[in-house]
């Protein structure tokens, strides 16, 4: 079976593309190369042993959108992760994130409607939760005004499909709502390639281990949690990608199946930026050197996910410990400045 991952090369996208592989599904790779390197190419094939089809393509270019499907008539699933995502970025220039985000998605739904039978699966954020008032968070718990336009192009995004959803028959969906991907694949051949100054908690500690900055800031040492730093949900991003796998094959198997359907992809385990701090110490046998500043604008206090509903109705759960997951983030870290 043939599936089409938008934005296969980039962190999470090309661990979904290797563990599709190794279950034996054909997968043709969009990517237009915005945001990652072409040579993690190479790194998918080296860990699967099989180089995936690659198309350099710019999804806001619907022509070449119209035409790629017309040349690839095959393809009965798309996994899109093709998308800016920095949220920052997105309140400077809105409309670059409307248009990558949200016509893209347009432009694939058309396509991908125009065919007897297809499965869509949507990388979506716990970012629609925005402060959820429970933890952990269920797939209940309302989806609150988005608090930038990236946010806001996710919630947008899952409610474009479940529209489209209602009125096709051929076309099945989820959208998987993820909580904070980390770590790298345990071959060490991909892994996470931040451009510039990461903006991220994992990728700022490993350069900050490495030499590269001097120091990790902290975001807030007062939020109303047991240490005083925000808590999140860290998952392995390999644990992350065979959710996808598990998701996919959920839409293919069930004929009576969802629809349209979301879950929670997180571990159920809150940790605070101390505790990750810790566990990296931990991890890498190094002190990190980190200060306590100001709250970042925008962070929520708190946000880990209650996962039963991926366990039970796509019998998916995390493995990796936080720990696994920051030490492959530091492996992968020293092998790529190597
Ligand atoms: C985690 C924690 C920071 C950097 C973001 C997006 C979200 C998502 C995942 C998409 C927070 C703290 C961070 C630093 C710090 N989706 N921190 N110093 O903000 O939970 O989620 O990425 O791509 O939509 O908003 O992740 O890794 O940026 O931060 O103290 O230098 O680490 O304040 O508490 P976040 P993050």
């Amino acid at each position: 079976m043939k599936i089409l991952v938008t934005g296969g090369l980039g962190f999470i996208g090309s661990h979904v593309v290797v563990e599709l592989q190794q279950e034996g599904f054909e997968v043709v790779i969009i990517d237009n190369l915005s945001n990652t390197d072409i040579s993690v190419l190479d790194g998918i094939t080296a860990i699967t042993d099989k180089k995936p089809v690659f198309e350099k393509l710019d999804l806001r270019d619907k022509v070449s959108v119209v035409s790629f499907f017309e040349r690839n008539a095959d393809i009965t699933g798309v996994i899109h992760f093709a998308a800016s995502k920095a949220v920052g970025e997105s309140v400077k220039n809105p409309l670059l994130y409307y248009e990558n985000n949200l016509n893209t998605l347009v432009y694939i739904l058309q396509e991908l409607q125009k065919k007897d039978s297809a499965k869509f699966i949507f990388s979506s954020s716990c970012t629609v939760y925005g402060q959820a008032h429970t933890m952990p968070i269920t797939e209940n718990a309302p989806v609150q005004k988005a608090m930038s336009p990236y946010g806001n192009t996710k919630q947008i995004g899952e409610e474009i499909i479940q529209d489209v959803c209602r009125t096709s028959s051929s076309l099945k969906a989820i959208a998987l709502r993820y909580f904070n991907p980390i770590g790298a694949h345990d071959s060490f051949k991909i892994g996470e390639l931040p451009l510039g100054v990461p903006q991220n908690l994992v990728p700022y500690i490993t350069q900050t281990a490495m030499g590269i900055r001097e120091h990790l800031s902290v975001f807030g040492g007062d939020y109303p949690t047991l240490d005083g730093t925000a808590i999140r949900d860290y998952i392995h991003v390999v644990d992350l990608a065979k959710a996808h796998v598990t998701a996919l094959k959920k839409l293919i198997n069930e004929a009576q199946g969802p629809i349209y359907d979301y879950f929670n992809i997180g571990t159920g385990k809150g940790s605070s930026v101390l505790e990750v701090i810790n566990a990296f110490e931990k991890v890498s046998r190094q002190k990190l050197n980190y200060k306590m500043v100001e709250r970042r604008a925008g962070d929520v206090v708190e946000a880990y996910a209650d996962t039963a509903k991926a366990n039970e109705f796509l019998g998916w759960k995390s493995i990796f410990t936080l720990e696994e997951a920051l030490e492959s983030a530091w492996k992968w870290e020293q092998k790529m400045r190597n």
